[in-house]
Protein backbone atom coordinates (compact mmCIF):
# COMPACT_ATOMS: atom_id res chain seq x y z
CA UNK A 1 0.00 0.00 0.00
CA UNK A 2 1.57 3.37 -0.72
CA UNK A 3 0.19 7.07 -0.69
CA UNK A 4 -1.26 8.47 -4.18
CA UNK A 5 -2.34 11.82 -4.54
CA UNK A 6 -5.19 12.19 -6.48
CA UNK A 7 -6.00 15.92 -7.06
CA UNK A 8 -6.90 18.68 -4.55
CA UNK A 9 -10.72 18.58 -2.71
CA UNK A 10 -11.20 21.63 -5.11
CA UNK A 11 -12.02 19.29 -8.37
CA UNK A 12 -14.19 16.70 -6.60
CA UNK A 13 -16.80 19.15 -5.50
CA UNK A 14 -19.86 18.39 -3.06
CA UNK A 15 -22.60 16.04 -4.81
CA UNK A 16 -20.10 15.14 -7.64
CA UNK A 17 -18.03 12.24 -8.79
CA UNK A 18 -14.39 12.05 -10.59
CA UNK A 19 -12.43 9.30 -12.04
CA UNK A 20 -8.71 8.88 -11.76
CA UNK A 21 -6.51 6.48 -13.59
CA UNK A 22 -3.62 5.90 -11.23
CA UNK A 23 -1.33 2.79 -11.35
CA UNK A 24 -3.10 1.27 -13.32
CA UNK A 25 -5.97 1.38 -11.31
CA UNK A 26 -10.09 3.21 -12.64
CA UNK A 27 -10.44 5.18 -9.47
CA UNK A 28 -14.10 6.71 -8.30
CA UNK A 29 -13.63 9.70 -6.21
CA UNK A 30 -16.93 10.78 -4.31
CA UNK A 31 -17.85 13.85 -2.29
CA UNK A 32 -21.26 13.75 -0.51
CA UNK A 33 -21.24 16.81 1.98
CA UNK A 34 -17.72 17.16 1.49
CA UNK A 35 -16.92 13.64 2.86
CA UNK A 36 -14.63 11.85 0.59
CA UNK A 37 -14.79 8.49 -0.58
CA UNK A 38 -12.98 6.46 -3.21
CA UNK A 39 -14.40 3.23 -4.84
CA UNK A 40 -13.19 1.12 -8.04
CA UNK A 41 -14.79 2.52 -10.90
CA UNK A 42 -16.44 0.18 -13.07
CA UNK A 43 -19.24 -1.60 -12.35
CA UNK A 44 -18.54 -5.48 -10.71
CA UNK A 45 -21.82 -6.81 -12.84
CA UNK A 46 -20.24 -6.19 -16.57
CA UNK A 47 -17.83 -3.47 -15.85
CA UNK A 48 -20.03 0.03 -16.74
CA UNK A 49 -17.72 3.32 -16.50
CA UNK A 50 -19.83 4.25 -13.01
CA UNK A 51 -18.89 8.15 -13.26
CA UNK A 52 -21.37 8.19 -16.33
CA UNK A 53 -23.69 6.73 -13.48
CA UNK A 54 -26.12 8.93 -11.37
CA UNK A 55 -26.07 9.79 -7.68
CA UNK A 56 -28.71 10.11 -5.33
CA UNK A 57 -27.60 11.02 -1.79
CA UNK A 58 -25.26 7.85 -0.65
CA UNK A 59 -26.13 5.85 -3.53
CA UNK A 60 -25.17 5.13 -6.86
CA UNK A 61 -26.59 4.03 -9.56
CA UNK A 62 -25.02 2.05 -12.58
CA UNK A 63 -25.58 3.47 -16.10
CA UNK A 64 -25.93 0.42 -17.95
CA UNK A 65 -28.50 -2.16 -15.73
CA UNK A 66 -29.51 0.10 -13.04
CA UNK A 67 -27.24 -1.47 -10.09
CA UNK A 68 -27.36 0.12 -7.29
CA UNK A 69 -24.16 0.73 -4.61
CA UNK A 70 -23.88 2.95 -1.72
CA UNK A 71 -21.36 5.14 -2.47
CA UNK A 72 -20.22 5.16 1.73
CA UNK A 73 -19.04 1.48 1.79
CA UNK A 74 -19.36 0.13 -1.47
CA UNK A 75 -22.40 -2.89 -0.82
CA UNK A 76 -25.20 -3.24 -2.86
CA UNK A 77 -28.34 -1.77 -2.22
CA UNK A 78 -29.70 -3.73 -5.67
CA UNK A 79 -29.01 -5.79 -8.42
CA UNK A 80 -28.45 -7.08 -10.91
CA UNK A 81 -24.63 -6.72 -9.19
CA UNK A 82 -23.70 -9.68 -6.76
CA UNK A 83 -20.56 -8.47 -6.05
CA UNK A 84 -19.88 -5.43 -3.82
CA UNK A 85 -17.11 -2.16 -5.14
CA UNK A 86 -13.93 -2.63 -3.68
CA UNK A 87 -13.14 0.27 -1.95
CA UNK A 88 -10.28 2.51 -0.51
CA UNK A 89 -8.77 5.13 2.16
CA UNK A 90 -8.98 8.41 1.27
CA UNK A 91 -6.86 10.67 3.28
CA UNK A 92 -6.65 14.86 2.91
CA UNK A 93 -3.68 16.95 3.91
CA UNK A 94 -3.67 20.61 2.60
CA UNK A 95 -7.00 20.00 0.71
CA UNK A 96 -5.38 17.17 -1.20
CA UNK A 97 -6.62 14.32 -2.19
CA UNK A 98 -4.79 10.85 -1.68
CA UNK A 99 -5.73 7.36 -1.99
CA UNK A 100 -4.12 4.73 -0.36
CA UNK A 101 -3.64 1.71 -3.10
S1 LIG B 1 -22.82 -3.13 -15.69
FE1 LIG B 1 -23.62 -2.17 -13.92
S2 LIG B 1 -25.52 -3.12 -13.62
FE2 LIG B 1 -24.71 -4.10 -15.37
Amino acid sequence: MELLRLSTTKEVPPGEMHQFKIKGKELLVVNIDNHFYCLEARCTHAGAPLTEGTLDGDVLTCPWHGSRFRVTDGSIVGGPASKPLNTYKITIKDDQLFVEA
